[in-house]
């Protein structure tokens, strides 16, 4: 579909618009390269509406009007591409777009509200008063206006105009006066020089490459479009990890390239520094940051920055963690270290955002007091107060790290006199790395929507953020979102989590569900089914997930000392990273009690910490982060904590397929390659969550001794182990964590090609018969599985996964249905043949073969 439309007629509440010749040239080129995700602007269908666009204009000359203006042209016609001007009355639309002075000095008789805060906006809509310019006898006008309470709240009301047009809705009759819950709506990027994008799942920095700002930017205007479109103010481009070579002189003449490309969408640029860079780059011997050298370097380096970027926004700090350099090494505070940064900042109008990311990753697991979640309470807390009015203390919704489930942070309610921002992670590290689909959005309102009671009245979290509950003056929301060259989260369905953040920054009260349905109009379809479809699979995501990864408050069962991806539930424990679950033969949590624990449940406020005190009142859900307990404990349904590890894994497994099902039924409603990429990932997401369950249960059951009420658990009747097949050339090796393959073992194969080999002794029928394997990095092995020496599947070990041991990471299902997908005939006595061809380091290692009943009756006449 062009841009240039050339006249069309109405079909939705939104009167039909016919848009002149004026509308080419919107110089938006580039970013038709990008994927441009929820701005696909596709053509909507409504209701007939004889009313034809004449004209769409800026009324001043700034930068972000402009954008608002070329974004009006540009979406407009795509939305309403195909409607045709019918005869009779032709109404005449005109958009203007200013700030509210603008305005209201160019239509003194227009209504414009008093109060439109800075960055919000007001859509008004005025019929028959003859404002267009060039007027004919016999039309009616019909105007619109975005009135911006500054020139970024022109931008993000013309945003909000498209986003409603986009949408099919009606908004005639419509008066929205929006402004933006917080300040603080930043993105964090965790990119290095060379291009590597920490914690990314979709390629390479859209920023940076082999040890520069890449050459072409155009990704970066076209991520800053997708940012303002969704209210996002800031982002912060380096990652907080080995940021001091990004402040040398070189790299910031370079910087200024991608906060020129960001600025016309309203997006400040901002750095993470190293608070050790006086040292590092600038060639003192200290970075002690109450050092007056220390401290003229800092303002002089700010002085630098400023010159070259008038609008930078701040630096993000993250400092004495996790090997970072910090204050503790000259015994200051973070207070200290932020506020030599704020002063630095304060007279150019930048902030400084403090993570409050500090801990100790070397604890000792043989103390029971030990707690890394004590952490940022036990060191921000006593600090409250002393930090400069442009420092804001950025907290993790949790307090470990980006878990699949864990508790709000106490900090919230513990600092009063500081300013606050939420720190989540739109990247999947700890929740399936973009491969899983995870919507975050209910995660998010959970938190957000958590009372912490402070003074035993209603305190939200949502509430804390922005600074009103404690009168501060700053606040807001940061999402460290990782995006790279591959579709900016490599997962279509993953950009739902984009949007929904800055959606939430903009305003916390939306709801998730409301947020899945403007995603899901916006990108895929307004087709009310494939909209109810969508947002169910989406809404039910992400219990899902913690379903079959770390249900009870347990985390997330991974491998946290390497991959964050498959599991590995003896990863977190005995080391000094403190994401401790404690688990032994006789039960599993982490006590933090006040009465005989870590006392970190005594960082609530008193109504938070009686509840989770005490067994008895503390949620299910998060039982296993606050109580350590027999495995026989009986959680609030009666059910045994033993029993509900079993139940949950095996519905998250069949919850996980439900969601390649639900998909299925979307199958030409949808662009066929979306449909067909999605379902891809469904069918690996299925087979992965069944790896997930077996690990757990298998390792549960080993450790309990507790069998399954159920009979599930350890006994798979149609599974046919590879270690016990006959085998030519494959050998048999222990797989390593041992629960990640069924049983322990796998077989590897050292030669050119190898084989498994067993005779199927079960009844005769119809089966899909699944192939469990291990697909490793560096080589795409091939495997055949043959029944009675005829080829029934073949495949490739192709997939992008981790790891260069076969294990959980890489452990993989392919399921062979028979011709026609009715399914492979079987009988006592046939021969069902494995072989595998290794190809450079994938050496095709197998787990095992499973003969399923056929799902859902499929294929059974
Ligand atoms: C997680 C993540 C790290 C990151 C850290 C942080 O632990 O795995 O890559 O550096 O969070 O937030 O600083």
């Amino acid at each position: 579909m062009g841009r240039m439309a050339s006249a069309w007629r109405g079909k939705i509440g939104l009167p039909a618009i016919f848009v002149g010749a004026f509308f080419c040239g919107s110089g938006l080129a580039a970013q038709a390269q990008a994927d441009e995700a929820w701005l696909r602007y596709a053509e909507v269908h409504g209701p007939d509406l004889p009313i034809a666009l004449m004209q769409v204009r800026a009324l001043g000359n700034g930068v972000l009007e402009q954008s608002a203006v070329d974004e009006l042209k540009h979406g407009i016609p795509e939305i309403a591409g195909a409607w045709r001007p019918t005869g009779g009355m032709v109404q005449v639309i005109e958009v203007v777009a200013g700030t509210a002075q603008e305005v209201s000095k160019a239509y003194p008789d227009l209504a414009v509200p008093h109060e439109i805060a800075p960055e919000g906006f007001w859509l008004g809509v005025k019929t028959g008063q003859g404002y267009l310019t060039g007027k004919k006898a016999g039309q009616k006008y019909l105007n619109f206006v975005i009135v911006g309470g500054d020139e970024r709240g022109v931008l993000y009301g013309a945003f909000d105009f498209l986003r409603q047009l986009a949408q099919g809705q009606e908004f005639l009759h419509r008066n929205v006066n929006e402004s933006p819950a917080m300040a603080i709506r930043w993105v964090d990027e965790w990119d290095g020089p060379t291009g590597f994008v920490e914690r990314g799942y979709a390629g390479k920095s859209i920023f940076f490459e082999d040890g520069k700002v890449r050459e072409d930017l155009s990704d970066v205007s076209a991520y800053a479009r997708l940012l303002a479109s969704v209210g996002i103010n800031g982002c912060d481009v380096n990652s907080v990890n080995g940021a001091a070579p990004f402040l040398t002189s070189e790299w910031l003449k370079q910087l200024t390239r991608i906060a020129d490309a960001m600025r016309p969408w309203g997006v400040r640029m901002a750095m993470s520094v190293d608070i050790a860079s006086p040292q590092k780059i600038g060639g003192l011997k200290t970075f002690d940051p109450l050092d007056p050298q220390v401290k003229a370097w800092w303002a002089s380096k700010v002085d630098e920055i400023y010159t070259l970027v008038p609008d930078f926004a701040g630096f993000t700090v993250k400092a004495d963690s996790e090997g970072q350099p910090g204050p503790a090494s000259y015994g200051r505070s973070p207070a200290d270290a932020a506020n030599v940064l704020a002063d630095a900042l304060a007279p150019h109008g930048g902030v400084v955002l403090y993570r409050a990311f500090v801990y100790n990753n070397h604890l000792d697991y043989g103390d029971m007091k030990a707690d890394r979640a004590r952490a940022a309470y036990d060191i921000f807390h006593p600090l409250d107060g002393k930090f400069d009015a442009n420092v804001i203390v950025q907290t993790k919704e949790g307090p470990i790290d980006f878990q699949a489930q864990e508790p709000v942070s106490p900090l919230f309610a513990g600092l009063r006199e500081t300013s606050q921002a939420m720190e989540l992670q739109i990247t999947q590290e700890y929740l399936g790395q973009q491969r899983h689909l995870v919507y975050l959005a209910p995660m998010w309102k959970w938190v957000l929507d958590f009372d912490l009671r402070v003074d035993g009245g209603a305190t939200l979290v949502k509430k804390i953020i922005p600074g009103t509950v404690f009168h501060r003056p700053l606040g807001g929301m940061v999402g460290v979102a990782d995006v790279g060259r591959d579709g900016w989260l490599g997962a279509p369905l993953a950009m739902a989590n984009l949007y929904a953040f800055g959606r939430l920054a903009w305003n916390p009260e939306l709801t998730a569900e409301g947020i899945a349905e403007e995603w899901t109009r916006q990108t895929i379809s307004n087709d009310p089914l494939v909209v109810a479809t969508v947002d169910k699979m989406l809404m039910q995501s992400w219990p899902t997930y913690v379903d079959y990864t770390g249900p009870l408050g347990t985390q997330t069962l991974t491998d946290i000392t390497g991959t964050h991806y498959g599991p590995n539930i003896e990863a977190s424990e005995r080391n000094g990273w403190g994401q401790w679950h404690r688990d032994d033969a006789e039960g599993i949590g982490m006590n933090r009690t006040v009465a005989t624990g870590t006392g970190f449940i005594g960082q609530y406020p008193p109504e938070v910490a009686k509840m989770y005190e005490s067994v008895d009142t503390c949620p299910d859900y998060l039982l296993l982060f606050f109580h350590h307990v027999p495995y026989t404990h009986k959680l609030h349904t009666g059910k045994t904590v033993i029993q509900y590890f079993y139940d949950s894994h095996y519905e998250g497994a069949e919850e996980a397929a439900r969601l390649g099902e639900e998909w299925a039924t979307l199958k030409g409603k949808i662009d066929p390659k979306l449909y067909e990429d999605e379902r891809a990932r469904l069918d690996y997401q299925a087979g992965h969550a069944m790896v997930w369950r077996d690990a757990i249960v298998q390792y549960f059951l080993k450790e309990s001794g507790i069998q399954d009420a159920q009979g599930r658990a350890g006994h798979y009747p149609g599974r046919l182990e590879a270690e016990d097949a006959r085998l030519s050339g494959y050998t048999v090796m222990d797989v390593r964590p041992w629960e990640d393959a069924s049983g322990g073992k796998a077989v590897t194969c050292a030669e050119k090609s190898c084989a498994a080999e067993w005779t199927y002794a079960g009844a005769a029928g119809r089966f899909d018969v699944a192939a469990q394997y291990f697909d490793l990095q560096g080589g795409v092995a091939h495997f055949t599985l043959d029944v009675n020496g005829s080829a029934v599947a073949q495949w490739a070990a192709d997939a992008a996964l981790l790891s260069r041991r076969p294990n959980g990471d890489n452990s993989t299902r392919t399921t062979a249905r028979g011709p026609d997908g009715r399914g492979i005939d079987l009988k006592p006595g046939d021969v069902l043949r494995v072989e595998g061809a290794p190809d450079g380091s994938d050496p095709a290692a197998l787990d095992y073969v499973e003969i399923e009943p056929i799902a859902g009756g499929r294929g059974a006449q």
